[in-house]
């Protein structure tokens, strides 16, 4: 009935790469398959014991079930700020340069909401997270998305990167508003240096547009290597803001909380929607929130040393089936190459090959992008064992293959 009514913004939405791999996830395990899951970043581990209770202490108290602001509990903004300040040595100010979200995805949602007229232009590094891309569109902006390059082990090519951003600028019919970058990246891991934010910066104030960086996996970094944070650059607050999310350094992705944090106009164009929008989250979220980034840090040290290992234990395991994985700098993910013998299908129908015949589930590349094709996203949330056992499950699915080079015995 009403067929004729459309739903433009709903219809403009592609269909979900990713529900395709889901559904048959979904059928297998109706069916009895034990699926060895890798297809979602969403970490396996608990939330640490002190947040959780912190969350109990003020939820029994009465005055904490009310609504809530919107922009974030003065406290919880004031930790924004002092984990800028303790990390990258930025001065924000927490009533204006700070907003806590209903984890990240929410902001992007909002942010570009409140930020994007019909029509704005917004440059998006491909492959890319999808709500990147989306959220300018569903604004109602445009997306011009580039191919990035990055070395053996995932270091951005940052002069290509910004030649590409020139190459954009030149050429686009409309000027760019805002260019959206997030390293380390999801889902090819990959990294830059603090330099790329001193380039990008200078570049963005030259050229006039905003810069929306997200540090989600900042904290995930692995061999020494640390996530700079374009907040450190001088000046960067102009032309910049940043997010980050608890849902991965500290395992609290059910909890959805996040923050955006960085040029004031940014910041307040986002506090302005949300409050037409939200009250906030859960007072008694925002207070563990608080004690999560004030409070003692080894929790994130044993969260980022488990993916670590799990890679590790990855590269070795799948590496002997056949399927050689290079070790990446940050992130819980592989982005790993399919092997050369089964790169005819491409990515959606390894992925999805992968499930029926293998009991293994990861994320076709090509679902973040055109420059996805070819790889798939294996998020580090299964055990050892269960990695192993992948492993020798994808060692008999590849013998089926021509020219699949394995390792003799398990
Ligand atoms: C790069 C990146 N940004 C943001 C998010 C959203 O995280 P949340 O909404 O849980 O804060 C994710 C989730 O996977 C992500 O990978």
């Amino acid at each position: 009935m009403f067929d004729e009514m459309k739903f433009d913004r709903v219809d403009m939405l592609p269909e979900y790469v990713f529900a395709e791999v889901n559904d048959l996830k979904m059928s297998e395990r109706r069916a009895g398959a034990d699926v060895i899951d890798f297809s979602m970043g969403n970490p396996d581990g608990d939330t640490p014991a002190h947040i959780r209770e912190k969350l109990v202490e003020s939820a029994k108290k009465t005055k904490t079930h009310g609504y809530s602001t919107s922009k974030g509990i003065p406290k919880l903004l004031k930790a924004v700020a002092d984990w800028y300040e303790r990390r990258y040595e930025c001065i924000l100010d927490p009533m204006t340069e700070c907003v806590a979200t209903m984890g990240s995805k929410e902001g992007y949602a909002h942010l570009t909401y409140a930020i994007t007229n019909a029509g704005d232009v917004a440059v998006v590094p491909d492959p890319t997270y999808p709500i990147h891309e989306f959220s300018f569109i569903l604004a109602g902006g445009k997306v011009i998305k580039f191919a990035i390059k990055f070395d053996e082990k995932y270091r951005i090519d940052e002069d290509h990167f910004f030649n590409e951003l020139e190459r954009i600028f030149e050429e686009a019919p409309v000027k760019p508003k805002y260019v959206l970058v997030n390293f380390p990246h999801n889902p090819t891991t990959a990294t830059v240096t603090q330099d790329f934010y001193v380039r990008l910066v200078a570049m963005a104030k030259e050229k006039r547009f905003y810069v929306i960086s997200d540090i989600a996996y900042g904290d995930i970094t692995f061999d020494g290597y640390v996530t700079p944070s374009i907040l450190s650059v001088p000046g960067a607050k102009d032309v910049a803001v940043e997010s980050f999310t608890l849902s991965k350094s500290y395992n609290m992705a059910g909890w959805r909380v996040g923050f955006f944090a960085g040029n004031a106009r940014l910041i307040g164009a986002l506090v302005k929607i949300k409050s037409w929008l939200d009250y906030g989250m859960f007072t008694p979220i925002q207070v563990a929130a608080t004690v999560a980034l004030n409070g003692d840090q080894q929790c994130v040290r044993d969260i980022t040393e488990k993916y670590n290992h799990r890679q590790e234990v990855l590269i070795e395991a799948f590496g002997r089936a056949g399927w050689h994985i290079v070790k990446n700098e940050a992130s819980m993910f592989s982005w790993a190459r399919m092997p050369e013998c089964v790169q005819h299908l491409g990515s959606l129908e390894f992925s999805k090959r992968l499930l029926k015949e293998a009991g293994v589930a990861v994320a076709p590349g090509i679902g973040f992008g055109e420059s996805g094709e070819g790889y798939v996203r294996i998020a580090l949330i299964e055990n050892d064992n269960r990695i192993r056992q992948a492993a020798k499950n994808i060692k008999q699915f590849l013998k089926q293959f021509d020219n699949c080079k394995q390792e003799e015995g398990e």
